[in-house]
């Protein structure tokens, strides 16, 4: 842990507080102190909750933990996720707006839930003629344009689960997660604007589709106008497909538990694992949280995630919570510089946003372009704001309640992850007192525990591994098609079985202060997170060891100012080659063919040897040490004592790249 430990001091700021400001009180649906007491029931309580969606069918049972770890909420309950996401809305108000969307060089679509409704069952209506039916995947690989919302929402009415790739992945990346799923069919764009420039995405699509047995057809999304080969029999043009088919398509009948989608992401080894999430108990998780954290109030606000839809705060905060709470959602495609540092904060006053969810590291590339950016701008629309994806430093927490919050606005910072599928640490901002820096306590009906290497609770005031105690309704339901690592990865640590207490643990190191708040303190496993985004340093590793040129490679993530943690790569070569910076090059290249650009080392030390263990392992702690140029302590316990010394100069001496 001894990052955590690094970590600890930057992050502790007990000092101030903030109680929540008047107004939210008002809101007494998410202001009533009773409600942590009623979450402590938990059955009762998300019983309660998943009243408020559509239901074809009441469940029996609210949760089945019979098969822990595999649980099973809302035992017998049927619904279409679409009905309460859309088909409500569209009855009652149908002319509200879902979503503003605005593309990067400034063309502007707004869909209301009437529309929108009728879009997704058009494309419902294409892919149910593309022979997709219930119960096969779909890949999803696009800009963020506002038929890919669409294309979530289209299979979730055919009972199709999608799988959506991250568009910044590589063709390796697509065609991998393509294949773990054995997609039949892909949803594609030309390509997607991104800082000015069309990133190719049909192009890596081709590439990939080129050992992709699974898929039958694929449809293609125009939005740059890009030049793109389609292939006759398989790819079909969105536009050309939807537009002959009817606005109106019943949703299919799934049960709560049918598989809702699958979302890969990096864990401990080299392989992404596919989270699985089922359709009942997701949605009641997600529309429940995105209430009660954003205090939710369809009638008035405008809210905006500047997330991508391809990760599971997209997922869950920019689709299916929102939605389901009938609210107005800004979408956006681009950078935030593009074609100037102020465009979010011209977003913001533009479309009168009131709620703003962003990630620490982009508050903190705000804070580094300056304040005149957002001092332009009328951000007096803004009520509330949040942050996900990494710790906050109180320094950036105070900067973006203070510059965007005009120090008036409560901060909601979300602790949660793709497993999870819903936030799990959050403020309730009618009601919490916030601390700069914590992600406060666990949400009503959730429960969570910071314990030893023995699974203890430690005592307030100190530091150990988050772990969650008792299930949640959009908890993960599995690693698709790997039960035992599921098992493995997230239960066996710290778990009881023979006493019948099944403990999930997160993989991040956490403190509880003394007055019980949770002060989340990064990974302590051998995932990185590079600007919000998680990446596996395994997974690094072998892109880096399958270049000819490299014999071995460790990697490490360090601490950076702006990225939280940015790549660290230690390489040892072949034979006689020598590395040079011809080679770095190469090597960036190749990582980012494999896995993708975000996963490109920011620097790169050759080496003759890696610094391990008497009986073989990389010892990637004092790399991170070497990486953060601290103190090297004992390596008497290293067979390669002396290499350490002479990687520490190299890495002295290495330079970043920026990205
Ligand atoms: O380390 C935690 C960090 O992001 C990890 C989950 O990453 P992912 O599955 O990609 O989901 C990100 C968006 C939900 C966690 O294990 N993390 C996420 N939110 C926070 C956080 N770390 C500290 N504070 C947060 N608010």
């Amino acid at each position: 842990m001894s990052q955590s430990e690094h970590t600890i001091e930057a992050l502790f700021d007990e000092g101030r507080t903030f109680p929540p400001p008047p107004d939210f009180a008002a809101n007494a649906a998410v202001s009533s102190p009773e409600i942590y007491a009623e979450g402590d029931d938990t059955e009762r309580f998300w019983g309660e909750e998943a009243e408020r969606l559509e239901w074809r069918r009441r469940w029996d049972q609210v949760l089945d933990w019979s098969g822990a770890p595999f649980a099973k909420w809302f035992v017998g309950g049927k619904l279409n996720v679409t009905e309460s996401c859309l088909d409500r809305h569209a009855a009652t108000q149908p002319d509200r707006i879902a979503y503003h969307w605005e593309g990067e060089p400034g063309d502007t679509r707004s869909v209301t839930y009437a529309e929108l409704l009728a879009e997704v069952c058009r494309l419902a209506n294409g892919l149910a003629e593309l022979g997709v039916g219930k119960g096969d995947r779909v890949a999803i690989y696009m800009g963020m344009v506002p038929e890919l919302p669409v294309a979530l929402l289209a299979c979730a009415r055919l009972g199709a689960p999608h799988s959506v790739v991250f568009g910044g992945f590589s063709a390796d990346a697509l065609a991998d997660r393509i294949n773990d799923a054995e997609a039949k069919a892909l949803i594609t764009c030309d390509g997607a604007w991104r800082a000015g420039a069309v990133v190719p995405l049909k192009d890596m699509a081709d590439e990939a589709l080129g050992r992709t047995p699974s898929i039958e057809s694929v449809v293609v999304v125009r939005r740059t106008g890009s030049e793109v080969h389609m292939e006759p029999g398989r790819d079909h043009d969105y536009h050309e497909l939807v537009s002959r088919q009817a606005g109106e398509r019943p949703a299919v009948e799934c049960d709560s538990e049918d598989l809702l989608y699958l979302l890969y992401t990096s864990g401990t080894t080299a392989k992404p694992k596919g989270i699985v999430h089922t359709c009942g108990g997701y949605l009641v998780g997600t529309a429940t949280t995105y209430r009660m954290v954003f205090d939710a109030r369809p009638e008035r606000d405008v809210y905006w995630c500047t997330a991508d839809i391809g990760w599971v705060t997209g997922h869950s905060y920019m689709v299916y919570g929102p939605l389901a709470n009938g609210m107005t959602s800004v979408l956006y495609e681009g950078v935030p510089q593009y074609p100037d540092k102020d465009r979010f904060w011209d977003i913001v006053e533009r479309y009168g946003v009131t709620i703003l969810y962003t990630a620490p590291t982009a508050i903190r590339t705000f804070m580094k372009w300056g304040p005149e950016y957002p001092a332009k701008h009328d951000l007096s629309s803004l009520r509330l704001i949040g942050t996900v994806g990494e710790p906050i430093n109180p320094e950036a927490w105070m900067w973006y309640r203070d510059t965007i919050g005009a120090g008036r606005t409560p901060v909601v910072d979300t602790w949660w992850q793709t497993e999870t599928g819903q936030i799990m640490i959050s403020p309730l901002p009618g009601l919490t007192t916030l601390k700069p820096g914590s992600a406060t306590f666990p949400l009503p009906g959730v429960g969570a525990d910071v314990v030893d290497e023995a699974g203890q609770s430690v005592p307030l005031g100190q530091g150990g591994y988050l772990t969650l105690t008792k299930p949640w309704p959009a908890m993960l339901r599995g690693i698709y098609g790997d039960p035992d690592r599921f098992v493995e990865t997230y239960w066996r640590r710290f778990s009881k079985p023979e006493e019948g207490r099944w403990v999930y643990f997160a993989g991040d190191g956490a403190k509880r202060d003394l007055d019980g708040y949770f002060w989340l303190l990064g990974r302590v496993d051998d995932v990185m997170n590079v600007s919000g985004h998680r990446i596996s340093t395994l997974e690094v590793e072998s892109a880096l060891v399958d270049h000819p040129a490299v014999a071995e490679a460790a990697v490490v993530g360090r601490l950076d100012e702006r990225t939280g943690q940015a790549i660290a790569a230690f390489v040892t070569l072949k034979g006689a080659r020598v590395g040079d910076d011809a080679l770095i090059a190469e090597l960036r290249d190749h990582v980012a063919t494999r896995i993708g650009k975000i996963a490109r080392p920011a620097s790169i030390v050759f080496t003759d040897e890696l610094p391990k263990t008497r009986s073989g392992k990389i010892m990637r702690r004092l790399l991170r040490d070497i990486s953060e140029q601290r103190h090297l302590g004992d390596v008497t316990t290293l067979a390669n004592a002396d290499v350490v010394r002479e990687i520490a100069a190299r890495a002295a001496a290495s330079t970043t790249t920026e990205d």
